[in-house]
């Protein structure tokens, strides 16, 4: 089955607004991921307290509250401004995974950060690059261990959801053939 062209004027796409708050966050999440794993592994397995663990540890930080940001900004902006209407050839039970994926992943990209704050909150490690943050819970080193594998697990969740998201794209794109993934793309270099 070939894939039916769309223009602007014919199926509703993302606006230029969300498409950019789409991409910046897979950058961000891409980066972050690897870095977590990587810091974690490098401080709890190997023990290796160095400039560069604490400056991995730094830019983690640093990114996860940005992603925090973004997120916020982009959910503002999607319930102030709504997304086009699903592709009009989808099943009932497409849709429906659809919106729960994507409401999943809100809800995971801001579970996650928030989670990670309250861990370094009662850890206490409160700095990036040196610049103190302010806590948001009482420091408690117990709970703060809690919270970080809760930290792990939401990002474990996080990581299911995209997977499924890319997968279901990938359907789209590849066998369905529809319009589904084209209206996201960064550039209206549509087929
Ligand atoms: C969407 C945003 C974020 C994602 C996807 C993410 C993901 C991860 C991952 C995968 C790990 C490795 C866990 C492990 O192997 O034990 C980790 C660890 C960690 N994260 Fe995040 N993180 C995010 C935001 C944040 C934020 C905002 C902070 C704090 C400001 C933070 C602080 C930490 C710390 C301190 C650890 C190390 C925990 C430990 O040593 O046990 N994270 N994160």
């Amino acid at each position: 089955m070939e894939r039916t062209p769309i223009s602007d004027t014919q199926v509703e796409i993302y606006s230029q607004p969300a498409r950019r708050f789409h991409w910046w966050t897979v950058a961000l999440i891409l980066v972050q991921i690897p870095l977590g794993l990587y810091m974690a592994y490098r401080g709890n397995v190997l023990g290796i307290f160095d400039d560069i663990t604490n400056n991995l540890y730094s830019s983690h930080k640093l990114i996860g509250i940005i992603i925090f940001l973004v997120v916020l900004a982009r959910l503002a902006y999607r319930l102030l401004h709504g997304a086009p209407a699903d592709e009009p050839t989808l099943a009932w039970w497409h849709k429906a995974a659809s919106h729960f994926n994507h409401w999943g992943l809100y809800l995971l990209l801001l579970a996650t950060p928030i989670a990670g704050y309250i861990g370094i909150s009662q850890y206490p490690a409160l700095s990036i690059f040196g610049i103190p943050l302010p806590g948001i819970v009482a420091a408690d080193q117990d709970a703060a261990s809690r919270t970080f594998m809760i930290h792990f697990w939401l990002a474990f969740l996080l990581v299911a959801f995209v997977a499924m998201h890319i997968g279901a794209a990938l359907y789209h794109y590849v066998i369905r053939k529809d319009n589904v993934v084209t209206r996201m793309l960064p550039s209206l270099r549509r087929s």
